[in-house]
């Protein structure tokens, strides 16, 4: 049986009919049409799937949306501002480190946090943090300039 939760994602409050077994990632992608967030593995072993929960990444696929009311969501569509493009997602683009895509907002939301801790990492301590999170198609080279470049640009801002 359905019941009715409020969640507050990307800022807007929006009551959904969810079942218990429902996952953020359930909700966002299909009940909010916020696609950006991506089913790979279903099993939190991918990293795709991730979500800020109260400003700390989550694994969309294994966190029960139920359990979410009360808290702060931001999916990868709140990263950008007005002001434009956060500095990792800059990075990506500039340094070419998205193929087909698909594990790039993970990517994005587990490097975001990384640098609100420290952006002071070496590109051994990035490719550590970001060891949870998986790509097919890169070779992750490409993503790891991306994330050091991104330090970069962070810390002479
Ligand atoms: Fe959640 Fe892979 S879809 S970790
Ligand atoms: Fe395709 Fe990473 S760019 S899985």
């Amino acid at each position: 049986m359905k019941m009715l939760v409020n969640l507050d994602v990307n800022d807007h409050c929006r009551q959904v009919g969810i079942l218990p077994s429902d996952t953020i990632l359930d909700v966002v992608r299909h009940q909010m049409g916020l696609t950006g967030t991506k089913r790979g593995c279903d099993m939190g072993t991918c990293g795709c799937c991730a979500v800020l929960i109260d400003g700390r990444p989550v694994l969309g696929c294994l966190t029960l949306a139920a359990d979410c009311e009360g808290k702060r969501i931001q999916t990868i569509e709140a990263i950008a501002t007005d002001e434009g493009l956060h500095p990792v997602q800059k990075a990506f683009e500039e340094c070419g480190a998205t193929q087909c895509g698909y594990c790039t907002p993970g990517f994005i939301i587990a490097s975001k946090v990384l640098f609100e801790e420290n952006p002071t990492f070496s590109r051994e301590e990035i490719a550590y943090a970001l060891s949870g999170n998986m790509c097919r198609c890169t070779g992750y080279k490409k993503i790891l300039d991306a994330v050091e470049k991104a330090a970069k640009d962070i810390q002479a801002a």
